[in-house]
C-alpha cells in the first residue's frame, strides 16, 4: 500500500496576523496543484482559529505545535487542552518536538501521555523523534529512538499509530542548515518503522514517518525520494511561501 506523502509546516513561536494571512493566503493558492499530498500548517495557538478561516475551503489542514497532557480541562493556567484545539479546526498536533523536550524538560513519559490525550481529542498526534548529535556520535542514535518510540508504544499500543504521524527530526539538523544525508534518514526510517513492525506489522506499514531538520527545495527531493520517508515537517522553510510551496511540489511529484 502506498502511503500518502505529507508535507507539514511547523511555524514554531514565528508570525503575525499580517505576515500569516499573506503566507496563507499562497499556500492555499497553490495547494490545488497538489492533490496527491496532504499538506498541514501548524501556526502559534493564538493564531490557529484566524489561519484555518483563511483555510477554509481549501484542503490545506490545520494542526497545533503542543497539548497538554491533561485529560479534562480544568485548573491548568496557560496550558490548552486536546478538545479545544480540535474545537477551533486542528486536525494535527505535534507531540514530542525536540524543542519541547529539551526546552521546555518534557520527558518520554511526557510526550506519550500527549500522544494518547492527542487520540482521545480526535486529533492525530505527530510524534516528533529524534537523536542529538553527541548521542548520534556516541552510537546511540538507535537506541534512543527505540526508546522514544517505545515509550508510546508501550502506552497505547502499536495499533494506536493507525491514526499518528511519526517525524523522525535529528535533533542536530534542526535549524542548523546541517541535513541528514539521505542515507541517514533512510536508514533512521527504516529502524523506526522496523521498531513499530516488532509489534504490529501491518500498521508499520501503514504509518507515514516523515523527516524534519533543515528541510528545504533544494534537498527535499533526495529526501523525500528514500522507501520509508513520506514526506517531511518543515520549520525554517515554511515561513516562505515559494519555498514550502516548492517542497509541496517535490513531494507530489514523487506521487504514484
Ligand atoms: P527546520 O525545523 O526545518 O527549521 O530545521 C524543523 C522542525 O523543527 O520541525
Amino acid at each position: 500500500m502506498a502511503r500518502r506523502k505529507m508535507v507539514a509546516g511547523n511555524w514554531k513561536m514565528n508570525g503575525a496576523r499580517d505576515a500569516n494571512a499573506s503566507l496563507v493566503h499562497d499556500v492555499v493558492f497553490d495547494s490545488k496543484r497538489f492533490p496527491g499530498i496532504d499538506i498541514v500548517v501548524c501556526p502559534p495557538a493564538v493564531y490557529i482559529e484566524s489561519v484555518g478561516a483563511a483555510l477554509n475551503g481549501s484542503s490545506v489542514q490545520l494542526g497545533a505545535q503542543t497539548l497538554s497532557e491533561q485529560e479534562k480541562p480544568g485548573a491548568f493556567t496557560g496550558e490548552i487542552h486536546g478538545g479545544m484545539l480540535k474545537d477551533v479546526g486542528c486536525s494535527y498536533v505535534l507531540v514530542g518536538h525536540s524543542e519541547r523536550r529539551s526546552l521546555y524538560g518534557e520527558s518520554d513519559a511526557l510526550v506519550a501521555h500527549k500522544f494518547k490525550t492527542a487520540q482521545a481529542c480526535g486529533l492525530v498526534p505527530v510524534l516528533c523523534l529524534g537523536e542529538t548529535l553527541a548521542e548520534r556520535e556516541d552510537g546511540q542514535t538507535e537506541s534512543v529512538l527505540a526508546r522514544q518510540l517505545g515509550a508510546v508504544v508501550d502506552l497505547t499500543g502499536a495499533a494506536a499509530f493507525k491514526s499518528a504521524v511519526i517525524a523522525y527530526e535529528p535533533v542536530w539538523a534542526i535549524g542548523t542548515g546541517r541535513t541528514a544525508s539521505p542515507e541517514q534518514a533512510q536508514a533512521a526510517h527504516a529502524f523506526i518503522r522496523g521498531q513499530l513492525a516488532k509489534t504490529n506489522a501491518k500498521i508499520a506499514n501503514s504509518t507515514r514517518i516523515l523527516y524534519g531538520g533543515s528541510v528545504k527545495a533544494d534537498n527535499a527531493a533526495t529526501l523525500f525520494a528514500n522507501a520509508d520517508v513520506d514526506g517531511g515537517l518543515i520549520g525554517g522553510a515554511s515561513l516562505k511561501a515559494a519555498e514550502f510551496l516548492a517542497i509541496c511540489a517535490l513531494a507530489q511529484s514523487l506521487c504514484q
